[in-house]
């Protein structure tokens, strides 16, 4: 019998507490006392033997209209994660024959869902200056078949973020073409000066939101959208989450929400000063570059096409070698995929010394020829 093919997933996971974990832009810096005393309460009371409210907790939806600064009439949908609501979304409004225009680099899992609504994506290429989508590129792509724009901002893998004026202008062209603005601000809270897209364009703009990223509940598995009530009601036709989702990822979100203001600052400085010393670390290995820099997000991309090694190798090389886990690009982007890896760095500073340490002479070992280290023969 072979050994199946070597998963750096399903390594990283059997290693978890030796890995320093900077490949899914998961936040680790929220004070853990902030979930953990009502989650622990939560499983006091045994809450997890009921189902929850259909809808989701009535000071939930609040806190996230609130957190967007919605209207409180607005229509919210809460579900197990802003992926289930990218699903429901586009499975509720995209048919087969529409185009929907997207960037690449993307977060391509929404592209896979797109694809699977039978619609495809037009996929402008933003690996170059500014590292975004434009106006102009996306009005000289709008043709009698898009039925919806797709903004994610900020953007990963890249980490750009969206200048207001330019928001406005892609706002005002999905109200004059009458397309949906997918506007998917997962990363929104490490930004300067986010700007949404629903403030330019209320009617057609489905605001995608996460409490995975900012608040640092990524394995509770809870987000939504959030939008004109009757564009929501659509997209709740497909909603499978009829009981309600998990309890006590709601518990912990209501937690995270209503004290964000007193901690979300301290992880931005954090996350900014990360930024900055892996910059440095970069800019001291020849062949590699930032492209985006400073990202408006809790990661960037680390171009490696200079130091002509395989992304895949240096993912492989920090992770079995340095136990640093990053991604590499070819789940990013189809055309640029080969060029990049992606770190992330909402992580402690003691994370970002490891990455540091090892990120040269993991460069040096693969530029000299080395074949990366050796997957082990059974893994985990
Ligand atoms: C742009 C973007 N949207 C949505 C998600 C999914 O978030 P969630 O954990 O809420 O499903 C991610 C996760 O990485 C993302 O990068």
């Amino acid at each position: 019998m072979t050994d199946p093919p070597f998963d750096a997933f399903r390594y990283a996971h059997a290693h978890r507490t030796e890995i320093v974990w900077m490949s899914q832009n998961t936040n680790h810096l929220v004070p853990p006392e902030v979930v953990q005393e009502p989650l622990f309460a939560a499983i006091r009371e045994r809450r997890y033997e009921g189902y929850p409210f259909g809808s989701g907790d009535p000071e939930l939806r609040d806190l996230v209209l609130a957190d967007l600064g919605f209207e409180r009439d607005a229509g919210i949908l809460i579900a197990a994660g802003g992926t289930e609501a990218l699903y429901m979304l586009t499975r509720a409004l995209l048919a087969p024959g529409d185009e929907v225009i997207a960037s690449d680099p993307s977060y391509l899992i929404i592209h896979k869902f797109i694809e699977l609504s039978g619609a495809r994506t037009r996929n402008l290429e933003i690996y170059q200056e500014p590292y975004r989508l434009t106006p102009d590129r996306v009005q000289a792509a709008i043709t009698d078949k898009t039925r919806m724009i797709l903004l994610i901002d900020p953007l990963n893998p890249l980490g750009s973020g969206y200048p207001a004026e330019d928001v406005r202008a892609i706002a005002e062209l999905a109200h004059d073409h009458h397309l949906i603005l997918l506007n998917d601000v997962t990363y929104r809270d490490f930004a300067p000066a986010p700007t949404l897209a629903a403030k330019f364009a209320p009617e057609e703009t489905l605001t995608v939101w996460s409490v995975s990223k900012n608040c640092g509940l990524a394995g509770l598995r809870l987000g939504g959208l959030a939008g004109r009530p009757e564009l929501v009601k659509k997209v709740a036709k497909f909603n499978t989450n009829d009981l309600g989702v998990n309890i006590l990822a709601q518990v912990a979100a209501m937690a995270a929400l209503r004290t964000k203001s007193r901690w979300i600052d301290s992880v931005r400085t954090t996350t900014r000063a990360n930024q900055a010393r892996i910059r440095e670390a970069v800019a001291d290995v020849p062949g590699t570059f930032l492209p985006v820099y400073p990202s408006h997000a809790s990661m960037f991309v680390i171009d490696v096409t200079g130091a002509k090694i395989a992304p895949e190798a240096l993912q492989q090389e920090l992770l079995l070698r340095h136990g640093v886990f990053i991604r590499a690009g070819n789940y990013l982007s189809p055309q640029f995929g080969q060029r990049f890896v992606r770190v992330s760095f909402s992580n402690s500073p003691e994370d970002i010394d490891c990455f540091v340490g090892a990120f040269a002479p993991a460069v040096a070992a693969l530029t000299a020829g080395a074949t990366p280290i050796a997957a082990p023969a059974a893994h985990p």
